[in-house]
């Protein structure tokens, strides 16, 4: 089997203010094991796919970032990046990355992995072990999506209805997909059963995703003729789509293998506490930090040392120009406050 992986690197992420921003997005940041969750996608696809058959896709402006991330694992330099003139969400970056791909060689009969760099896999052989069960119903014609068994009703995932197994295959077709669906629903979906989160992570066959694009998406599939500089020197037209809402949810032919493995997407300070180790009084720090009296605190700082005494269930984000402080339980709110803070001093 010939295996090739699309790395999606272009998200914004303001919900983890102060540390990310426009020019210093969560994919940057090192929240997982390694120098950065993208050095950390980079090297989990290494264990299924050639550095020479990967893709990035980034923001313009976040080129040479990607690449010196890249570079911190041996193979780096041998995946190119390529810049999108502006954001169009992900559907548009995934044709991108396809059309990147087919240029380097890539058959429709060949695998295409697409990978975000936004979150914390815990085991990567189970990982490893899904990606092949994923390749496997790729091949069988469908668009295949990781599931992960949901631990509370979030509100910032999407959400797979599992269907029959699939015959043959260790995974299940999908009954309906929904993207980040309201609190209560997600409640009713973690009440009712049978319902994963989507963990972001795809697999398709290259000749699969442009039959489905077609059907789903027409008129981005009609930007596909004129390869990859036709696509992106139209990009600015492209109307954004997700990968998610724009084809999976359109799609009959949607599969789900499950993902058994603890997985976070790190998307606030909460998710960072949750997937950072902690000392016996549940104290986690990223940076040098010392605890005196403290229970279930965190402390996040790659400059200074930072000393918290006499805390419970509060975090504290050290950034170059401003300081967070709050109490745990409420970091879904950063993201609005980081909005309605910008060009605050
Ligand atoms: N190149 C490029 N261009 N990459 C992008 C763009 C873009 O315009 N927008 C987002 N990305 C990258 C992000 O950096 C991330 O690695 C990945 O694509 C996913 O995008 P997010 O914007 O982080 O998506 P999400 O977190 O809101 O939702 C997706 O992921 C969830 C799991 O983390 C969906 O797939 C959900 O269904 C899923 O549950
Ligand atoms: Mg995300």
């Amino acid at each position: 089997m010939k295996a090739h992986g699309i790395l999606l690197a272009g998200g914004g992420g303001t919900r983890l203010w102060p540390l990310s921003r426009g020019e210093n997005p969560k994919q940057f940041m090192p929240l997982g094991e390694g120098p950065s969750l993208l050095a950390d996608a980079f090297r989990r696809a290494l264990s299924r796919v050639h550095p020479s058959r990967m893709v990035a896709v980034t923001s313009q402006g976040l080129g040479w970032k990607v690449r010196s991330h890249l570079l911190e694992t041996p193979g780096g330099e041998l995946c190119p990046v390529i810049e999108e003139p502006c954001r169009r969400n992900t559907l548009p970056a995934v044709l991108a990355g396809v059309l990147a791909l087919r240029d380097k060689g890539a058959r429709d009969g060949d695998v295409v992995f697409v990978l975000p760099c936004d979150h914390v896999v815990g085991d990567q052989l189970i990982l490893a072990d899904a990606m092949d069960q994923a390749a496997e119903i790729a091949l069988a014609g469908y668009l295949v999506t990781f599931g992960v068994e949901p631990g509370h009703p979030e509100t910032g995932y999407g959400y797979i209805k599992t269907g029959e197994p699939l015959r043959g295959l260790s995974g299940h077709a999908v009954e309906r997909f929904e993207e980040k669906p309201p609190f209560e629903r997600a409640k009713a979906f973690l009440e009712e059963g049978g319902y994963l989160w989507n963990s972001g992570m795809f697999c398709f066959s290259l000749g699969t995703f442009m039959e489905q694009l077609e059907l789903v998406a027409p008129s981005l599939w009609g930007l596909a003729g004129a390869g990859l500089a036709g696509l992106l020197n139209a990009y600015k037209d492209v109307e954004p789509l997700s990968f998610d809402k724009g084809l999976l949810e359109g799609s009959h032919r949607v599969a789900v293998v499950p993902l058994k493995t603890p997985w976070s997407d790190v998307g606030s300070w909460d998710s960072v506490y949750q997937v950072t180790p902690k000392d016996q009084e549940g104290n986690a720090s990223r940076g040098s930090a010392r605890f005196e009296g403290c229970r279930g605190c965190l402390a996040v700082s790659s400059r200074r040392r930072l000393v918290l005494m006499g805390l419970e269930d509060v975090m504290v984000v050290d950034g170059e120009d401003a300081v967070l402080v709050i109490r745990r339980g409420l970091s879904q709110r950063v993201g609005q406050v980081a909005e309605e803070e910008k060009g605050e001093r």
